[in-house]
């Protein structure tokens, strides 16, 4: 099969479809919830995770004070409050009456799980890089959350609640379709 190049502005969209993450962070008594693609997994003893931040966005500064951080997976039903959380910035409104996402308090850090969210990783600072035109933060897991019954291991994706929502990049997304094993 022929290969055709593709514009190195759009490159990164190759790997761009984990599953989006809404990051939660806190500082001085304000929480708030932005939408990101991306992240990863970077290390699994001791685990360590991995987020990409503009330093325009709001979380941004939130996460440079606190030095915390957690990791909310959502569904693909709550793929409207993830638009709007990557959308409009924790500076001016709060994403949460705007969403009616509902904070719970993490077991060991100060920003909050969202409730509607199926997983959770709750996120200690160990390095900032910069790099290009983003930080990349890495974060220690403190603790780790899934809603019952979604999660043996891997994600039970047949299930409608763990079908995680894949960012494909504008505003364009798709889901699991399935899962096999090889
Ligand atoms: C699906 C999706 C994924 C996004 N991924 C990232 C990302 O990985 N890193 C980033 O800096 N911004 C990302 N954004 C943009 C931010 O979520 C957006 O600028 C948000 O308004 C920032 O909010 P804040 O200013 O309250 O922190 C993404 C937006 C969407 C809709």
């Amino acid at each position: 099969m022929p290969k055709e190049p593709v514009q190195l502005t759009r490159a990164t969209r190759l790997i761009n479809s984990g599953p989006v993450v809404l990051v939660t962070a806190w500082s001085g008594g304000q929480a708030n919830v932005m939408a990101a693609s991306w992240a990863m997994p970077v290390s699994s003893e001791p685990p360590l995770v991995a987020v990409a931040i503009s330093p325009k966005r709001f979380t941004h500064a939130l996460i440079k004070k606190s030095a915390e951080f957690v990791l909310n997976i959502p569904n693909a039903l709550l793929a409207k409050q993830v638009k709007l959380c990557g959308s409009t910035s924790g500076d001016r409104v709060d994403k949460f009456k705007e969403t009616g996402l509902t904070q719970l308090p993490a077991s060991k850090v100060r920003p909050p799980l969202i409730k509607e969210c199926v997983g959770h990783l709750e996120c200690a600072l160990i390095q900032a890089i910069d790099v290009g035109d983003h930080t990349v933060f890495v974060g220690q897991v403190l603790a780790a959350w899934v809603e019952t019954g979604t999660f043996e291991g891997v994600w039970l994706v047949e299930r409608e609640d763990a079908k995680l929502l894949h960012h494909l990049g504008g505003s364009s997304y798709c889901i699991p379709k399935g899962r096999f094993d090889v």
